[in-house]
């Protein structure tokens, strides 16, 4: 296995991607950002310089599982303080697992204002794959809007909500459901690929609804609670053993029985939180999404969710509430796909299950960006005594700011 070695300068260019000049967050002058191309078992070193002059920076790798080193996760408020203009942060981490990638920004809407590129993870080197393919095409796909985002960013954030609309680019239909269940209902696991565990430890049912914050401001909300990221990073809190910087009361594990998800919420009005659902190491969790109506009348949207640091089975999608009665015979539980992102359609549940054994704190959520930033998501946490070191840098915000001042040698 070899290090692969990246220096990368990070800042705002113009740029045209539909024509339409627009300032877009490049790399090394590049945008997209560079392509990153490893072999499993490579270690990958960013050196990331934020040349920002008025914003923090993260990236992400998504989809890479960071085992044993969930403090380069590089998700804002999650595994580290972002890293301030002018400084430098180090992302070291080992790729695991054949597969077509891409990491992106993860702070704010920086996903949006063009911060990503693709990761690509090659099986070692001289082995082939197990399947014969003529030719080897790396498409990245982008939205793209003529608003800046920060203006996209405001919109959301306004009361009345400014909608920032699709993407100004014509596109197949993002609505045409019929054609993504075809699509997203056929996709099962390969031969030979891992098979889940028979049984669950604990199983949670999320509701995904639209919701009003102080009776006004549109948010999203998981079990009547809306995301609102907290200044000190979850990982260094956990692993450190603050109880003060985020809500130490887990979010709740299910919604009431009776919830009507064909009608907008009874009560539109939610509250914001920053719980974690905490698992013991090791257990296994079956997550049942359960999508319904939004604020409009007769409307539900689709939902890709997406998990941090795992792989989970998707055991199945259903139309309606899910009922254990009739659907749990309908999981599949023998060729389910493993994956790190699926979607909730319209008025649909969608069944996974994942093993809790990746110490450190990890995002769970609605990659739709937006939507993340007006609360759609949420953190999952397990076996904090197992985190390892985190480095100072990752600290320097929120309460673990405080605790480095007072105690320069945490680690
Ligand atoms: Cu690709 Cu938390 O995201
Ligand atoms: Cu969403």
């Amino acid at each position: 296995p070899k290090v692969r070695h990246y220096k990368w300068e990070v800042e705002y260019m113009f740029r045209s991607p539909d024509c339409v000049e627009n300032i877009v967050m490049g790399i090394n002058g590049q945008f997209p950002g560079p392509t990153i191309r490893a072999n499993i078992g490579d270690t990958i070193v960013v050196e990331m310089i934020n040349k920002l002059s008025t914003e923090g920076l993260v990236i992400h790798w998504h989809g890479i599982l960071q085992r044993g080193t969930p403090r380069a996760d590089g998700t804002a408020s999650i595994s580290q303080c972002a890293t301030n203009p002018g400084e430098t942060f180090i992302y070291r981490f080992v790729v695991d697992k054949a597969g077509t990638y891409f990491y992106h920004g993860h702070l704010g809407m920086q996903r949006a204002a063009g911060l990503y590129g693709s990761l690509i993870v090659d099986l070692e080197e001289g082995k082939k794959e197990p399947f014969h393919y003529d030719e080897d095409i790396n498409l990245l796909l982008i939205d793209s809007w003529h608003k800046t985002v920060q203006k996209q960013e405001v919109s959301l954030n306004s009361n009345p909500m400014h909608w920032i609309n699709e993407p100004e680019e014509e596109i197949p239909n993002w609505d045409d459901y019929d054609r993504s269940k075809n699509f997203t209902y056929r996709i099962l696991a390969a031969i030979g690929s891992p098979k889940p565990p028979v049984k669950s430890n604990r199983r949670i049912f999320l509701l995904n609804t639209q919701n009003h914050i102080n009776g006004s401001f549109v948010k999203w909300a998981i079990n009547n609670v809306s995301l609102a990221l907290p200044p000190t990073p979850y990982l260094a809190a956990i692993r450190i053993g603050l109880n003060t910087t985020f809500d130490q009361n887990p979010p709740p594990e299910t919604f009431p029985e009776d919830y009507d998800i064909y009608n907008p919420p009874p009560n539109t009005n939610t509250k914001t939180g920053n719980g974690v659902y905490r698992f013991e190491l090791g257990e296994i969790v079956d997550v049942i999404l359960q999508n319904a109506n939004t604020l409009e009348d007769k409307r539900s949207e689709i939902h890709p969710w997406h998990l941090h640091g795992h792989d989970f089975w998707v055991l199945g999608y259903g139309e309606g509430k899910f009922s254990a009665a009739v659907d749990e015979k309908k999981l599949n539980l023998k060729t389910p796909p493993l994956r790190n992102t699926v979607v909730i359609f319209p008025y649909g549940w969608t069944a996974i299950r994942f093993v809790a054994d990746n110490p450190g704190g990890w995002a769970f959520h609605c990659h739709i960006e937006p939507h993340l930033h007006m609360g759609m998501g949420f953190v999952i946490a397990e076996g904090a005594h197992k985190v390892g070191m985190i480095p100072t840098k990752a600290l320097a915000c929120g309460g673990t700011a405080k605790v480095l001042i007072h105690n320069p040698t945490i680690k």
